[in-house]
Parts: structure tokens; C-alpha cells; sequence
């Protein structure tokens, strides 16, 4: 349903026509979707970068041409090549988003190689790259995802500096039940399999992780005010998704579950991306179950241009799709990735703009703008979209 008119106004300072005044002033973090005028955003890091075990829930989001690799490089730093040049374009990253007025913070540079030990399992860090993974801000509160990852368990300590002062100046801060993750969070018999199997288990809402305890990852979220949106994946499950639900109902919000045909479903930002009030650039590879009521919602879909991103590129955690993780820094500014053309021109003729910017070394991390950053704070108040 591409047709070329942007569902909102925007006026010159590319804030929304009708933005309602009142901002919480008294809180550094303030957001509520993915769409408002953009104040300031966490970047991940690259540096110290740090290859997972090679374990199985690696092996379900992996895609079969990488396990060569992923083995090989198991409990490795990754590629110091590609990691050094990944830094580079975070920092160019940055550099971009203060010139467009934003204010950056980072994690802390940690080494993330640090083997651990708990009652239930044994493991080491993998990076500090992707902020959107574990952490969401809804309102005034900052949520600390419980993850689902071995590799990942610990991965909050990188972030301990800014969220201390998040709270200190007024942020709500919060931490969802650390998981136990010992084996029975994971289906021992979930097969890993060729793409045709990984597909059809995706279509039949089986993952690797049980429902033994609540785990999520924040990425597998994507919110429009009164109206979040989640998915089933591998390292979100139902039980996660309740924490959620109940954790958020007293704010007025509203969880709902979409699916996807996704054979490595592991974050909605490259299936469904919210791009404005009632505008999603929708994945045609992955078709959502649910299109039917985003359409009834009177919500404009864009289908996202095939990436353009070449086939020996290499990307250790993620699809090419990358291409459709874009960051609004208001409801007409998104940034893109300077060399995906066709998707630069299908937004800018609905009335966006591109700020086209090169991150494909930090592509190979295994995330795109999106996952790269969460946004802190945006100008806006709670609103009904949908
Ligand atoms: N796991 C998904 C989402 C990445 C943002 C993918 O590989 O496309």
C-alpha cells in the first residue's frame, strides 16, 4: 500500500502540527514511541567486542553460511579489523546526531571477555553494541530487559554509570527478574536444522526458549503510546511478554502480540519499524499474521525495498535486512544507511528526509541505526495511535 503522502503533518521544525504541551521535566529519560523529536539517545559501543559460545541459542538466530565462523571465532574478540572500523563509524555516527541536535551518551568501555560463573551456568560477556536489546523507556521509566542469552546475562554493567545517573537526576529505573537460565529455559530437542525446518518452527510459534521463567529482550518491542508492540521470539517468550503487559498496564498501555514469518525472529526492528504515528515500513520476507489489524487501524504500511547490501558482506548475527532498522529523530528526519538508495528514496517520496550515514562495519555486530541506540528522551506526551 506504498502511496506517496506522509499520514501526518509536519511543519518547518519538524515537530508534529499538533504536539500537545507538557513534557515531564523532572525526569531525564522521557519517551514514549519511536517517533518524537529526539532529545537524547545512548550509542552502543564496539570496542572490546567479544565472539559468543558457540552454544544453541546462538545457533537458532545465526543464519547457516555463518556457523563456519561463529565456531571458529567462539569465545574470541571479534575480527579487530572490523571491530576497529565499526568504532570509527559509531563515532562518525555520533558526530552526525549532535550536528541534528541530540545529545549522545555511551556505555563504558568494559571487557567483556571476563569469564563468569552462577549457580546455573558458565559464560562471558559479548559487547555493549546494541542498547536497544536491553533497554526501553516508556514515560519516565527506564527498563532493564532480563535478556535470554547466556553471553548476555551481565551485559547491564556497561550501562551501571549512565543509569546511576539517569536516577540520580529523577529517571524511574527499573530491572525486570534476573532469569536463572539454566537448561530448562532451553528446548534441549529444538531443532537447529536447515532455513526450511527454522521457517516452519517459526510458523508454528515454537522456539528455542521455554516458558520456564520470564525472558525478554527490549528489541523484540517497538512502542506507539498507548500501544506496544511484541513478538514471540527466540529470546522473548509469552511469559516475558505477561511481565511486560502487567508491568505496563497501570500506565494505560496496551501490549499486543504480532508474528511473523521470521525463521531467525529475534527482534521486531527489522520486521516492523514504526516509523510515525499510524507509519510502519513492514518486512515483505517476514509477512506479519496480524496486517489485517494495523490496516482496520487506518495505518499506512511501507513495504520495505529489498536491501541492497551484498551477499558476501559479512554479517555474524543478523539478516541483510538491517536495511529497514532506521532511527527517526523526529516524525520527518530518519536516518538510513547511505547505501541502501531505494529505501532512502521510498521515504523521502512520502516527505522524509534521509540523513543517509555508513555504518555497514558495525552492521556485522549484528544490528542496523535502531538497534545501535535507544532513545532516552523524546519531546511528546502519552497519545493514542491506534
Ligand atoms: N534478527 C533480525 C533483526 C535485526 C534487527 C534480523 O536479523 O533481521
Amino acid at each position: 500500500t506504498n502511496k506517496s503522502t506522509l499520514p501526518y503533518a509536519v511543519n518547518s521544525k519538524c515537530d508534529l502540527v499538533d504536539l500537545p504541551p507538557g513534557t515531564n521535566t523532572k525526569s531525564p529519560v522521557w519517551s514514549w514511541n519511536s517517533w518524537d523529536p529526539l532529545e537524547e539517545v545512548i550509542v552502543g559501543r564496539a570496542e572490546n567486542a567479544f565472539c559468543p559460545p558457540f552454544d544453541k541459542a546462538v545457533q537458532v538466530n545465526c543464519h547457516e553460511d555463518t556457523f563456519t565462523f561463529m565456531k571458529a571465532q567462539a569465545s574470541k574478540p571479534f575480527p579487530e579489523e572490523v571491530v576497529k572500523k565499526a568504532v570509527a563509524e559509531m563515532a562518525e555516527f555520533c558526530r552526525i546526531l549532535e550536528a541534528e541536535g541530540v545529545t549522545v551518551r555511551r556505555p563504558d568501555i568494559i571487557d567483556h571477555s571476563v569469564p563468569y560463573k552462577t549457580p546455573d551456568f558458565e559464560s562471558h560477556g559479548m559487547y555493549a553494541s546494541m542498547p536497544r536489546d536491553i533497554w526501553m523507556v516508556v514515560g519516565d521509566e527506564i527498563i532493564e530487559a532480563p535478556m535470554a542469552w547466556q553471553s548476555r546475562f551481565f551485559e547491564y554493567r556497561a550501562y551501571r554509570t549512565l543509569m546511576k545517573d539517569y536516577f540520580r537526576k529523577g529517571a524511574k529505573w527499573t530491572s525486570a527478574p534476573k532469569p536463572q537460565m539454566s537448561e530448562e529455559l532451553y528446548n534441549e530437542d529444538y531443532p537447529i536444522g536447515k532455513l526450511k525446518v527454522r521457517f516452519e518452527m517459526a510458523m508454528k510459534e515454537q522456539f528455542l526458549t521455554t516458558e520456564f521463567e520470564p525472558v525478554f529482550d527490549t528489541a523484540d518491542f517497538i512502542r506507539a503510546g498507548t500501544d506496544i508492540f511484541v513478538q514471540r521470539s527466540q529470546v522473548t517468550n509469552d511469559f516475558g511478554i505477561e511481565w511486560m503487559r502487567r508491568h505496563l498496564a497501570p500506565k494505560g498501555i496496551k501490549v499486543h502480540k504480532l508474528s511473523f514469518g521470521d525463521p531467525h525472529a529475534m527482534h521486531i526492528d527489522s520486521s516492523f519499524c514504526i516509523l510515525g504515528p499510524g507509519l510502519v515500513l513492514m518486512n515483505p520476507d517476514r509477512p506479519c499474521h496480524q496486517v489485517e489489524m494495523v490496516k482496520k487501524a487506518g495505518w499506512t504500511i511501507l513495504t520495505a525495498p529489498r536491501p541492497l547490501m551484498p551477499a558476501d558482506h559479512p554479517l555474524w548475527l543478523s539478516s541483510r535486512w538491517l536495511s529497514a532498522n532506521v532511527l527517526m529523530l523526529d516524525p520527518k528526519r530518519v536516518v538510513v544507511q547511505k547505501t541502501e538508495t531505494t529505501t532512502i528514496d521510498l521515504l523521502e517520496s512520502f516527505g522524509l528526509k534521509a540523513i543517509p550515514v555508513d555504518i555497514r562495519n558495525a552492521n556485522s555486530l549484528g544490528g542496523g541505526f535502531h538497534c545501535w541506540t535507544c532513545d532516552i528522551r523524546r519531546r511528546g506526551t502519552l497519545e493514542s495511535y491506534f
